[in-house]
């Protein structure tokens, strides 16, 4: 069966969530647009779009019509070619409703398992959860066709494992989309041993089509994305711990989030992106890699301890951002949580946070924020001043912030050394395409 068969019928489980509504949206949008070539005239197409979430599963419509909308607006020219045979469509506002409607056409909403029976193609994007994910793919194989072909978003579970309790004989692949998969320009794709071929080329294919930037990694828990971010949070959470003894947990926490956007130059600070992440998924991502590898340990109490306090972060439905770690006004941090005394203590320059910020020091000269260099062609340059001027600090930021650098390095190195990245240039492409970094943790900046 070639590509363009397959993707005729297309199941997304767990449809309803973060991952799924978002791979959904590509998919529509992919699927509207191969229905209108004029070689796959007459050819029925369907996306089945699944979760046990009913509710959830309405404002999935609401979700998908407004992006779609988007998506149609951003791609105008492409359209505009699509649709050059259709006389009665001239303007804009005729094309970008047709691409919408068409999208919507191919669409199926069910929380019936049973709507993928004829599937060729299932995408798997339920909660990490290993036991949950085999059942339901379980299920799928006694229901769907031998050759159907599975394509999962877990960022943690190795694909062999899910290959082997499943009894697929190959037919899954890990396609890691990274959040929110419409934005992200990043597709990590893991293979397993077993993976059939067939399965490794529709899957690149795919991430062709939808011009995100692939990674392969290699089949060991985490692979590279998680694999880094996983030991990188883990490291701030313990250098926190230690500055508690002198800050406090919430000062510790407040140095270390500043320091890891501010001084190593990134889009947020670690504990917000693990909020953004959301607190529970981390730990559950934690828990996870740690029963897969030996030797280290990835487990953290503190993780623990927030998620017990169902202190969880992560997004309204509306996208904003609830409070973790970190209390948010506005999408911006404004508190650090006091996990002992169960509230937020709220950022204040003219007290305890405008303390630390003078023990954290002042900035080397060069500094720019993470958004001032995003665009600018001479960034390179300028982070390698700017690292070049914190070398020279002796302040207890600079001090922090280089040994984060440090760390961070060393994580990257390891997952080329333990084989989970095939090389150095991997483990950056996907630090600066899944998590939008300015640079690569394997550098020459330290
Ligand atoms: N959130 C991220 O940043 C991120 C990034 C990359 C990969 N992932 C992975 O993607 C997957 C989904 O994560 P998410 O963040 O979208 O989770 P989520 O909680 O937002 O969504 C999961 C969805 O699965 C649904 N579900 C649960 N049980 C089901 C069942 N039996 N049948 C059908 N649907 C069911 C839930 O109702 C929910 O809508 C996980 O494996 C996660 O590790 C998440």
């Amino acid at each position: 069966m070639n590509f363009d068969q397959r993707l005729q019928n297309v199941s997304v489980l767990g449809a309803a969530g973060k991952m799924g509504s978002g791979i959904a949206l590509l998919l529509a949008a992919e699927m509207a647009k191969a229905k209108n070539l004029p070689e796959n005239e007459g050819t029925k197409y369907r996306l089945n779009l699944i979760d046990v979430n009913d509710d959830a599963l309405d404002g999935l419509w609401v979700y998908l019509k407004a992006q779609l909308t988007k998506i149609g607006e951003k791609t105008t020219i492409i359209l505009r070619n699509l649709y050059k045979d259709r006389e009665d469509l001239v303007e804009n506002f005729d094309i970008i409703p047709q691409f919408v409607d068409d999208a919507f056409s191919v669409i199926r909403v069910n929380t019936d398992l049973n709507m993928a029976k004829d599937s060729k193609v299932v995408f798997e994007a339920v909660i990490e959860n290993k036991d949950l994910k085999v059942d339901l793919l379980k299920k799928l194989d006694n229901l769907c066709a031998k050759d159907t072909i599975y394509l999962t978003n877990t960022s943690s579970i190795p694909i062999h494992i899910l290959n082997e309790e499943a009894n697929l004989d190959g037919r899954i692949i890990g396609f890691h989309f990274y959040n929110p998969p419409v934005v992200q320009r990043l597709a990590e794709l893991i293979s397993c041993e077993k993976t059939i071929p067939e399965l490794k080329e529709f899957s690149s294919e795919l991430a062709k089509r939808l011009r995100k930037v692939i990674v392969s990694a290699n089949d060991i828990a985490g692979f590279i994305g998680n694999g880094h971010f996983l030991r990188d949070g883990l490291f701030a959470i313990s250098e926190a711990k230690k500055l508690a003894k002198d800050f406090s947990l919430p000062g510790g926490i407040y140095i270390m989030d500043k320091i890891s956007r501010d001084l190593l130059v990134r889009p947020m600070g670690i504990f917000q992106l693990i909020d953004y992440v959301g607190v529970d998924v981390y730990q559950c991502i934690s828990d996870t890699v740690d029963s897969y590898i030996e030797g280290e340990n990835l487990k953290e109490e503190l993780l623990k301890r927030m998620v017990d306090k169902k202190v969880l972060g992560g997004q309204r439905a509306d996208g904003s951002q609830k409070d973790g770690f970190l209390k948010y006004e506005k999408g911006r941090p404004a508190g650090v949580y006091d996990i002992d005394k169960g509230e937020y203590k709220i950022f204040d320059p003219d007290g305890w946070t405008g303390e630390l910020d003078k023990k954290i020091g002042d900035y080397p000269q060069g500094f720019y924020p993470w958004r001032k260099l995003l665009m600018d062609p001479k960034k390179n340059e300028k982070l390698s001043e700017f690292f070049k001027n914190l070398k020279a600090k002796d302040t207890l930021g600079a001090k922090l912030a280089l040994a984060y650098l440090r760390n961070s390095k060393q994580i990257g190195q390891r997952l080329v050394d333990s084989k989970v990245a095939n090389s150095a240039d991997d483990v950056n492409k996907v630090l600066l395409n899944g998590f939008y970094h300015l640079y690569g943790p394997i550098n020459n900046y330290i």
